[in-house]
């Protein structure tokens, strides 16, 4: 397994919380610090609320329509690159289906918690016998870039690629992010290969702004998961108690936006980095977005990053799209 994170020290976590906590205005840090090992594990424990529709309204796009995802690429064999694949479990049904029509299968799982990986691996390595995976711990470029290289150096491994980015991940991006994202993505793609994009749609704002607050807290948890990360990793002095999760949906941007709310005026000092940071009392650190789209939209993103959209997978209530992205 390929480890490019996991050092004591993550000197991005560092700079981003260093500018991000500094910041004269808003107050933000990169969500993607919201995934070490034990946010892997509150993310996992959000997908099973009743309240996240999207990962049981994703699983059941794939569920239904996996036949089709799979064998629209044609006979040639392929291989799989997943980004953000985190325990892997909604993949399960499409590597199944892929398996009906090859005997074996590369699959390259990026995640950016090497102990997510780990047990991911361990776990379909005991339920698919003719699956290969092989574990990047990486972010999502540097991630596809190694796995290039990987089925590049070796002549066994099908060169035909399947990229799944599944989860509406991608609305984690800012819009203009997320075609410069989508640019890059298919730079590093042949015109042989597909993408395979889970995204979330618009909606009444009642039923997102319950998936961010979930009943049981586990959406809570996972935001304030990032200030014990930063005590633990940084030597940080957040008081865990004097900030809140506080998730809205922001009509304007069409985006759920998760913060964490200091509940009083307060000095927080950070031992790694040597500072202070200053929080007046309702202060906001902007955690994370979780951008929506439309149809149109997700075929307007296809075609501004060079794709074109082959088929978008959209539940009944139209809630969430699985769209099949092909470079243009
Ligand atoms: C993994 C970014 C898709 O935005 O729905 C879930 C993360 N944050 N609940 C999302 C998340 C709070 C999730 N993504």
């Amino acid at each position: 397994m390929y480890n490019r994170s996991e050092p004591q020290l993550d000197e991005g976590f560092v700079r981003n919380i260093k500018e991000g906590l500094g910041a004269r205005d808003q107050k933000r840090v990169n969500p993607k610090y919201l995934y070490d090992s034990a946010g892997s594990q509150l993310f996992e424990a959000i997908c099973r609320q009743p309240e996240y529709y999207p990962w049981r309204t994703e699983a059941a796009i794939l569920r239904q329509h996996s036949t089709e995802m799979v064998w629209m690429h044609g006979k040639k064999k392929i291989s799989i690159i997943e980004l953000g694949s985190g325990s892997s479990s909604k993949t399960r049904i499409l590597l199944q289906k892929v398996l009906l029509r090859q005997p074996s299968l590369y699959y390259f799982p990026v995640d950016v918690s090497q102990a997510m990986l780990r047990e991911t691996i361990y776990s379909l390595s005991a339920d698919f016998s003719s699956l290969r995976t092989i574990g990047i711990s990486s972010d999502y470029i540097d991630g596809i870039d190694k796995a290039n290289s990987l089925i590049a150096a070796d002549r066994q491994i099908p060169d035909k690629k399947l990229i799944i980015f599944l989860g509406s991940s991608i609305g984690n991006f800012e819009p203009k992010e997320s075609v410069a994202f989508l640019r890059n993505l298919r730079s590093k793609m042949e015109k042989s290969d597909d993408l395979l994009l889970g995204i979330d749609l618009h909606k009444n704002k009642n039923v997102l702004e319950a998936a961010y607050n979930d009943k049981e807290g586990i959406t809570a948890r996972f935001n304030l998961n990032l200030l014990t990360r930063i005590n633990r990793e940084l030597r940080g002095e957040f008081n865990l108690d004097s900030f809140v999760h506080h998730a809205f949906y922001n009509s304007c941007y069409k985006r759920v936006e998760m913060h964490l709310v200091s509940t009083k005026d307060q000095q927080v000092y950070v031992g790694r980095l040597g500072q202070t940071f200053s929080f007046d009392k309702n202060e906001t650190i902007h955690t994370e977005n979780s951008y929506k789209y439309s149809e149109e939209e997700i075929k307007q993103m296809a075609e501004a990053s060079q794709f074109i959209l082959k088929r978008n997978f959209v539940d009944e209530k139209k809630w969430f799209s699985v769209a099949l992205f092909s470079p243009a």
